[in-house]
């Protein structure tokens, strides 16, 4: 994926494989800021898609956010569960997302080796 084409053509995808929203739900955050693409974000992204169509989770939410400032940490995907802290794991790779989905998002455990932060809102 490397044109605005590609781009436009994922947050379409965005938009049909992640119809079913509802607040105060599972959500997954993917920073698309320019270091976050640099460092592979849109393939991130893409995998996250997949596996979430894979396991057949329609209530994820997905979306993307810009650059918080943490460059050297890219690819930073967040995971929020409700009343849980919010997660922030980075250096996150494709290889990766099977296992954050599977366990963190599935099981409600954290992968604590990729995790950076942790906020409570
Ligand atoms: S673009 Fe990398 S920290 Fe902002």
């Amino acid at each position: 994926m490397k044109t605005l084409e590609d781009l436009k053509r994922l947050r379409e995808q965005l938009k049909t494989k992640n119809t079913v929203r509802h607040e105060g739900g599972i959500q997954i955050i993917v920073g698309m800021g320019t270091c976050g693409i640099a460092a592979g974000a849109r393939q991130v992204m893409t995998a996250i898609l997949d596996e979430i169509a894979k396991q057949n989770l329609q209530t994820v939410k997905i979306s993307q956010t810009g650059c918080i400032g943490m460059c050297e940490k890219e690819v930073l995907v967040d995971v929020v569960r409700p009343n849980e802290p919010r997660i922030t794991y980075g250096r996150v790779t494709v290889d990766d997302i099977p296992k954050i989905i599977s366990e963190h998002i599935v099981n409600g455990r954290i992968v604590a080796e990729l995790a950076i932060g942790k906020f409570t809102e």
